[in-house]
């Protein structure tokens, strides 16, 4: 940055690194947890079909209540606690913007989606963490609530399933965090659909509780940004304020409603994927030098038991497989992060982690 531009960006903004994922050349790709599964070409034409009879050069907010009932009735919640965003990022944003002032604190356990932590600086707040428990990652309530309480914090955010650790909060800490702070809690459920559970019956007696869910993973609609927020409905009134006008384009409101009316597509291939999980768990497990965890998402945290991390992940690389390195996470030196494929792509990691470690 030059000197004059320094004169006047915010110290906290300056200090930032841009959120980017770093470019690889890949053949195979399981480093972002997206779907291996495109949106089916008939839903592709029917949302284009749509598209094409618009006048592009208006504003065009007549299918967003539509949207958000539709949203309501899948879900099961009144429409008024539900707002919508492009992508369940900047909802997290916004539910954080409503609440969270300069110099604020903002509890999040560690570790976790990166993203929360540079929201919280990015609004002139501090994110203050809690270690999840080493082995099984679960929830240290106690210390959470401690630590809340001690910095007269304003907002907790919590991640369930858990990126990257991929295991489940459970409900009753999670319960007990939204009844025991005073505070905004947010559940980013991104992985939701993947898990056995959700935080969802809590939020009609959490007058606090803001859950996010995402259509980038389970709806494989990653590339097209979209994403909702349920909470109370006072709650989602009051967040809703920060949203600029026309945010969510129609072409993604377009293809969401599209989806929706085809949500059987997306919870057949989320049950395939579940059952390719449970087999790639099964396989990793008997290669000698990686152990996987349990997972309840669409993703898998690996030990990397025989070599650095760093060193498989690059290894893999080279064989064209790209997953994720979570080594520099606190508490997974020893970890990386992979995304379950479809059964071709889990096949060729499997084959390329045999090549390296055998
Ligand atoms: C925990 C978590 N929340 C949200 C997202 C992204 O959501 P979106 O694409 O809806 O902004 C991700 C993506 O990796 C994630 O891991």
């Amino acid at each position: 940055m030059s000197d004059d531009t320094a004169k006047f960006i915010r110290a906290e903004i300056a200090g930032l690194r841009p959120y980017r994922s770093p470019h690889y050349e890949w053949r195979v790709k399981l480093d972002l947890n997206e779907s291996p599964f495109d949106v089916p070409s008939e839903v592709k034409r029917e949302i284009w079909e749509r598209v094409e009879k618009l006048q592009w050069q208006r504003y065009h907010d007549e299918f967003e209540r539509p949207l958000i009932e539709r949203l309501g009735a899948y879900e099961h919640h009144d429409p008024d606690g539900v707002l919508i965003g492009n992508g369940s990022n900047e909802l997290i944003f916004h539910s954080l913007l409503a609440v969270v002032r300069h110099g604020d604190t903002v509890v999040i356990p560690a570790p976790t989606f990166s993203l929360y932590r540079q929201n919280v600086t990015v609004l002139g707040a501090t994110a203050e963490t809690v270690m999840l428990r080493e082995g099984d990652f679960s929830l240290d309530t106690d210390a959470l609530l401690k630590k809340a309480g001690e910095l007269d914090a304003r907002a907790i955010v919590l991640c369930s399933p858990n990126n990257p650790t991929a295991n489940l909060l459970a409900n009753d800490d999670v319960e007990r965090v939204c009844r025991q702070f005073d505070g905004l809690v947010v559940v980013d459920e991104a992985y939701a659909q993947f898990a056995d559970n959700t935080a969802f019956g809590l939020l009609a007696s959490c007058p606090n509780l803001v859950i996010l869910r995402t259509f980038s993973k389970a709806f494989g609609l990653a590339g097209l940004r979209f994403g909702y927020l349920l909470a109370n409905p006072a709650l989602a009134r009051q967040i809703g304020k920060v949203q600029l006008p026309h945010h969510v384009g129609f072409f993604t409101q377009l293809a969401a409603t599209a989806l929706l009316e085809n949500a059987s597509v997306m919870e057949r291939r989320v049950a395939s994927l579940v059952a390719e999980r449970e087999k790639l768990i099964e396989r990793l497990a008997g290669i000698e030098g990686v152990s996987p965890l349990p997972s309840q998402s669409n993703f898998i945290l690996i030990e990397s038991t025989a070599i650095e991390a760093p060193l498989l992940f690059e290894r893999l690389l080279e064989q064209g497989v790209l997953i994720r390195n979570v080594s520099n996470y606190p508490g997974l030196s020893r970890y990386l992060r992979i995304t379950v494929g479809n059964a071709g792509e889990n096949d060729e990691l499997i084959g390329a982690l045999v090549e390296v470690l055998g």
